[in-house]
């Protein structure tokens, strides 16, 4: 930073750049939200206050109590409600910042003020660590609340059939026990940020209204902590692809690529576990399809919802194309007021059906209507970015990131039908092409910090995480104590990363390795049928301490995985189902049991 343009004197900008040298991006986005609480406060007159960071000193008004609480798979909420929990600091609020797990609901009858931000996972279901809390509220043991002010924020997504659910169900229960809506529930899509900063700032906003006696922060003085300058999901950084290879055998039905891309001069900081977002760009071919369908002009430039842009572009770059969801199939029958459109949307089984396998190219097709550019994309929703499992450690690979990508390509209705993002990395992206890529934290998917074993299983690309995991521990030399179950169709062509685990095995990292090829012979195998054979020495590894670790596909694999986990503890622990029910509910509680599925 040069002393020219900035009003800082050599000495505040040597502390600054001290201070900053090195800031993992979580600490840059506290310093973020901190400067601009100390910019609100300074236009209120309170610099003094501000400067040694106790904003309440100068009024000496009495804080406002606040509890927030998140339950969170994947650390979104968990994220929004720190950046909150900051925020309402500056604001003369008594932030506790709690999650679901770690908070005995029974405390809510104490509560004055409450904010929620949950986000739904499985098929409509509360994430894992806020499921007793969840039991609590909608239960019948939930107590009155008349004198609590309450919002909720919820994080979801709009391509699940129950979107928001838990949101949705932990507002209804606030409601019916009484509580005062501060603000009206907000559901958040996958591009939740927007609308995440506005209910932060408007709930702060109506915070700040119980307060009369204090001076007031306006909204726009408040830090949103999301737009600070790291990479993230709106500033991704933009990295070179060192290496592309497909690592499934030719002969093979599934296409399988091994990724690596450079972040030299990012500053980028991961770990095993986290995801990595790409930036996904739509099939051109699909885009072309779309606009002949419509039958408008390929690069007529319109107006989007990030300015104006040709038509073409804003297809290819910021629209879902690929799939359908429940709200476009919706609005495409308002809009056109087709009313066999209609009467899909009205029927679950039928619109089940449809958005399975279909896209918007196939509602043109079949239910025909005219519409202008504008009016098209206003039926869409934004392209959101993809998460991958990263499949490299940073300790191994440093300036690098690796990951492990399925070509998303089948076909319906005579037309072949292409994943978005994967067939971008797949076929459109070539070695020294840049993309456009951030880091998804995930703090629910971690190796145990003391070396304790480990358990992995994974299906498919379910493997990628652990690489990672086996190149850190290589890198820590920890060796023994993990087991890796690995599943797909067959040894000869699918066997992922291969020479690899046998290195691992040769040198010790990986302890034992049991492989589930299912199209190897007659009946199909699983691996839940592998956990099985091994069930007696693989709760012997969870009486000793073992993690166990999950990644794959939810549909197919995880819920048959977590059956069989369940009934391997019953069996061999001599348990009832009860009794096997609550030590598997402690494994998830002491994050011994650790799931990344999609
Ligand atoms: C396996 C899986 C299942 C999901 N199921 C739902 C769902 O049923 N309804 C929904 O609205 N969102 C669903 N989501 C989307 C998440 O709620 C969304 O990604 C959210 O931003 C995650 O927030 P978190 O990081 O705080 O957990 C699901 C996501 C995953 C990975």
């Amino acid at each position: 930073m040069s002393i020219q343009l900035s009003p800082l004197n050599e000495f505040q900008l040597k502390a600054l750049e001290q201070l900053t040298q090195g800031a993992k991006p979580e600490q840059v986005i506290w310093l973020s939200g901190y400067f601009q609480g100390l910019a609100g406060s300074a236009t209120l007159g309170s610099v003094a206050a501000a400067g040694t960071g106790q904003f309440d000193s100068a009024t000496s008004a009495e804080k406002l109590p606040l509890t927030i609480l998140y339950g969170t798979h994947t650390g979104r909420s968990e994220a929004l409600a720190k950046a909150l929990c900051e925020q309402g600091s500056t604001q003369n609020i008594a932030c506790q910042l709690k999650p679901m797990d770690d908070y005995n609901p029974k405390q809510l009858k104490d509560e004055k003020n409450l904010l929620v931000i949950v986000s739904t996972h499985g098929e409509g279901e509360p994430p894992e660590m806020a499921e007793d809390f969840y039991e609590f509220i909608t239960g019948k043991r939930a107590p009155k609340l008349e004198g609590l002010n309450y919002s909720v924020l919820a994080l979801g997504d709009k391509s699940y059939k129950l979107f928001c659910q838990t949101g949705i169900d932990i507002d209804q229960a606030m409601k019916k026990a009484g509580a005062n809506e501060l603000l009206p529930i907000v559901m958040c899509d996958v591009d939740y940020e927007e609308d995440a900063a506005k209910w932060t700032t408007d709930v702060l906003a109506e915070l700040a209204k119980l307060q009369p006696e204090t001076p007031q922060h306006s909204a726009s003085q408040l830090a949103t902590g999301y737009d600070a300058n790291v990479f993230s999901r709106k500033n991704p950084f933009k990295a070179k692809v060192l290496d592309k290879v497909r690592i499934t055998g030719r002969e093979s039905d599934k296409e399988v690529y091994h990724l690596e891309l450079s972040l030299e001069g990012s500053s980028i900081h991961y770990e095993p576990g986290d995801a990595l977002g790409v930036i996904a760009q739509n099939p051109p071919k699909l885009v072309k399809e779309i606009i002949a369908a419509l039958g408008v002009i390929d690069n007529e430039v319109v107006e989007t919802r990030i300015g104006k842009l040709p038509f073409n572009e804003a297809l290819e770059h910021h629209y879902e194309i690929t799939l359908l969801t429940r709200d476009v199939i919706q609005k495409y029958a308002e809009k056109t007021g087709s009313e066999e459109v209609q009467a899909i949307v009205d029927d679950e089984e039928k619109l089940d059906h449809y958005l399975f396998g279909h896209d918007v190219l196939d509602l043109l097709h079949e239910f025909p209507s005219k519409l202008t550019a504008t009016e098209f994309l206003d039926l869409l929703r934004p392209l959101p970015p993809r998460l991958y499992s990263i499949s490299s450690s940073q300790k191994a690979v440093e300036d690098e990131v690796h990951i492990t990508v399925s070509r998303v390509r089948y076909e319906n209705k005579g037309r072949q039908r292409y994943g978005a993002c994967s067939t971008f990395l797949a076929d459109r992206l070539e070695v020294d092409d840049d993309v456009l890529i951030y880091i998804d934290k995930n703090p629910n998917f971690r190796l145990p910090a003391n070396g304790s074993p480990i358990i992995m299983v994974g299906a498919g690309t379910g493997i990628a995480p652990y690489r990672a995991f086996l190149q850190q521990r290589e890198t820590a030399n920890q060796k023994g104590k993990s087991w890796l179950f690995f599943g797909e169709r067959h040894f000869s062509s699918d066997f992922l990363y291969q020479l690899e685990w046998q290195k691992y095995l040769k040198k010790g990292y990986l302890e034992k390795i049991d492989l589930a090829f299912s199209r190897d012979q007659e009946e199909k195998v699983y691996v839940q049928h592998k956990l099985k054979e091994q069930q007696e020495e693989l709760f012997r590894w969870l009486e000793n301490g073992a993690s166990f670790y999950l990644c794959g596909d939810m549909k197919y694999m995880a819920k048959d995985v977590q059956i069989t986990l369940l009934d391997i503890i019953k069996t061999q622990g001599g348990m009832t189902d009860k009794k096997a029910r609550s030590y598997f509910k402690k494994l998830k509680k002491e994050k011994r049991f650790m799931a990344d599925v999609y």
